[in-house]
């Protein structure tokens, strides 16, 4: 990058190594700022410090090695603030026992922002329900920090691309509520490749939280679109191709499958749900939404069920945890699903994904886990594609269903091509495809 184009570079706090905090920190130290990164785990910490990047992203660890100088982790959030203009706050917004977003880590910031009375302004990516930055701003201002802007800066990172949502996106909303804050974020991202729009801070809140809401829909409305499929005899694939290429819909998120997964679409809609019901508005739409999705991984596993005649001793290969390709996240993934019901149903469930991290315990430990993918299906008596890898796309399918005692194969992604399947000598079914 031209650091020409820097006009001034900042002293920035980012509150939060998570995917969101690190990917900013990164990001913005490659524009040019001095950043530190402060995140109260002390084993991610030490891992960051020594150069290690504790979860996969594409581009990442490469982007945090090349501005080391710029970029530095520590455990105290005074070493942060120390000299720092501008704090980014960055920390998860996980679901409380309610379902709407638990702000408690939000708030464990904002009250170690008090004591930096240098501050130009405070920034809020992490996701919050509308009303969120008011309530800073009231309380940055009983804490004497009028004088420190407000705004809302929120995020539309997609796991496996988040460098380069940062670096070239769509859009980069800021909401504010004085143009000198809005101006300020705005220049803070001089040099990033795309469009900044301007609004108040509710608004800002309300987009990010619509944009996922949105996606979830064309992703549920594709999934019923293929039930409904399945009860004609058509072909969601083909539907869909025809339907995105209308310029008023478009191709995105219309791919039917087991629905969605990951660390924000569940939190996200059930938080703006919530949010809504607590002004007293049923969000019917997201409500369905929602329930769509809630189904899908069942409705695969009812129809591959019928086709073995129960899972009692069955054993099933499960192909892929994480909730999408190319990361290794498993929040929320549909694989989870998946597999407690096959073991809830008797079966033994034989597990293969090239990068998942599994951080809990339940299903996993009760699955056996294999390395290389083969194995996995030798000798099962079903497969289930639950993740979209490519890898699987390649296998040698008709050798394959020599290995498995019997070969059925549910393709919850539509990933491989039923002719061929077929050909190949596999019971073959998929999501709304004859
Ligand atoms: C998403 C949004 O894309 C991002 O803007 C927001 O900031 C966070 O949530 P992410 O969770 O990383 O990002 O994944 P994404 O690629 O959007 O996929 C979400 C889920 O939807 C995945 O489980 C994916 O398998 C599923 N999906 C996506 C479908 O089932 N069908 C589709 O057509 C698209």
């Amino acid at each position: 990058m031209d650091q020409s184009l820097v006009p001034a570079s900042r002293r920035i706090a980012v509150f939060g190594a998570g995917y969101i905090g690190l990917v900013t920190g990164a990001c913005l130290a490659e524009l040019g700022h001095g950043v530190v990164v402060r995140d109260i785990v002390p084993a991610k910490v030490a891992a960051l410090t020594a150069g290690e990047v504790p979860f996969h992203e594409p581009g990442l660890g490469e982007l945090i090695a090349r501005n080391r100088g710029r970029l530095a982790f520590t455990l105290e959030a005074a070493t942060a603030l120390a000299g720092a203009e501008v704090a980014y706050v960055c920390v998860d917004t996980p679901p409380g026992p309610a379902g709407d977003a638990d702000l408690s880590r939000v708030w464990a910031v904002v009250e170690e922002l008090t004591s930096a009375p240098d501050l130009a302004a405070v920034v809020v990516k992490s996701t919050v329900p509308v009303g969120t930055g008011d309530r800073i701003r009231q309380a940055l201002d009983r804490a004497g920090l009028a004088h420190v802007g407000y705004a809302a800066n929120p995020e539309f990172t997609a796991e496996g691309k988040a460098v380069s949502d940062f670096m070239r996106p769509d859009r980069i909303v800021i909401g504010s509520a004085d143009e000198a804050t809005g101006r300020l974020v705005a220049d803070l991202h001089r040099g990033v490749d795309g469009p900044v729009v301007r609004m108040d801070v509710r608004s800002a809140e309300l987009a990010k939280l619509t944009a996922n809401a949105l996606l979830m829909t064309r992703i549920s409305f594709a999934n019923e679109i293929a039930t409904l499929c399945e009860g004609t005899g058509a072909d969601v694939e083909q539907v869909m191709a025809a339907v995105g290429m209308d310029p008023r819909i478009g191709p995105h998120f219309l791919r039917a499958g087991l629905g969605w997964g990951g660390s924000c679409f569940p939190k996200d809609g059930v938080a703006l749900k919530q949010m809504a019901s607590d002004t007293g508005q049923h969000l019917q739409l997201l409500g369905a939404v929602i329930d769509v999705n809630n189904l899908q991984a069942r409705r695969a596993l009812q129809r591959l069920k019928e086709q073995l005649g129960g899972f009692g001793g069955k054993r099933v290969a499960v192909l892929g945890m994480a909730f999408k390709a190319g990361t290794d996240d498993m929040r929320q993934a549909p694989s989870t699903v998946v597999a407690s019901r096959l073991l809830a149903e008797g079966a033994e469930v034989c597990c293969w994904d090239p990068l998942a991290r599994v951080t809990e315990e339940q299903p996993w430990s009760h699955t056996v886990r294999f390395e290389d993918v083969r194995e996995a299906l030798a000798g099962a008596d079903a497969a289930i594609v639950v993740t979209e890898w490519p890898e699987l796309a390649g296998l040698p399918w008709e050798e394959v269903a020599g290995e498995m005692r019997a070969a059925v194969l549910f393709d919850g992604r539509n990933l491989l091509d039923p002719a061929r399947m077929r050909a190949a000598g596999f019971a073959y079914l998929s999501v709304g495809r004859p």
